[in-house]
């Protein structure tokens, strides 16, 4: 596999990689790689608020893939019917470059990726990125970075699909976060989102806290403002957006 090498998350500069470290050609800032993943986490100190909900994630690694599962099935949407629409909008871009934000274990998507893609998986916690590494196949030319979400650090125009699947509902501000990926992805390149919405029963978990309506409106703002082309799938409670920019 061959290493994707990104911007610094600091500076925004440069990374000069040197073995199993990446090196800032500005501020002079040193990454560790771990194989294929790059630990920006052990050089940027994570905010205290985000801490928990790394914990949280950290420790559910092992069961996750058996949790999301149940929590699709909880939501009024059979699992099947989740990972088919998402397989079938995955396989309808045009994926060079794709972004995964909050990828966790990679569990789904990275079994419907496409050969020779070169996937990006982006998430705070280590011990999910560990998983991820592992299911992923070697066809693939898969770069994993543990860092927050608030602080990718890529170049604008650089992405083809980004994908963030289940996981906006549990950053702290969405909103940002898909601002930030507006210009990140090129023309003619998409957005791909899975969001629990708002039903009767509100749940306050990290993983399954879902997204009032009202509130999705201000999150996607920057994509609907921008006039991207935009359809959903809904399945119970579980929305799969697709965004194109145009
Ligand atoms: C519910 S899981 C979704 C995993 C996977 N995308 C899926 O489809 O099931 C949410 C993921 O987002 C990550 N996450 C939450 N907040 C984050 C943040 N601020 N920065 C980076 N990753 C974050 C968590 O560690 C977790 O792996």
């Amino acid at each position: 596999m061959q290493l994707y090498i990104p911007q610094c998350p600091k500076c925004l500069s440069r990374l000069e990689r040197n073995g199993e470290t990446l090196t800032c050609s500005d501020c002079g800032e040193i990454y560790t790689i771990d194989k294929n993943i790059i630990l920006f986490l052990n050089s940027i100190t994570l905010p205290e608020e985000f801490k928990s909900s790394q914990n949280f994630f950290n420790n559910l690694a092992e069961a996750y893939d058996n949790s999301i599962v149940s929590i699709v099935e909880s939501m009024g949407c059979k699992w099947r019917s989740y990972t088919e629409a998402l397989e079938k909008m995955i396989n309808k871009t045009n994926n060079r470059v794709i972004l995964d934000i909050g990828c966790g274990t990679g569990f789904p998507a990275v079994s419907f990726l496409p050969k020779s893609v070169t996937y990006l998986g982006l998430d705070f916690s280590h011990e999910m990125l560990k998983y991820a590494r592992n299911i992923i196949s070697q066809d693939i030319n898969a770069t994993f970075f543990n860092i927050n979400a608030e602080n990718i650090p890529l170049e604008n125009d650089s992405i083809d699909v980004c994908m963030s699947l289940f996981s906006l509902n549990s950053f702290r501000e969405p909103e940002r976060i898909v601002e930030k990926v507006s210009h990140l992805v090129r023309r003619k390149g998409s957005v791909i989102i899975s969001i629990p919405v708002a039903g009767e029963k509100r749940q306050n978990s990290d993983i399954n806290r879902p997204i009032r309506e009202e509130a999705l409106d201000a999150i996607f703002f920057p994509l609907v403002h921008a006039n991207w082309e935009v359809s959903y799938f809904q399945c119970g409670s579980v929305r799969i957006y697709n965004f194109i920019k145009t």
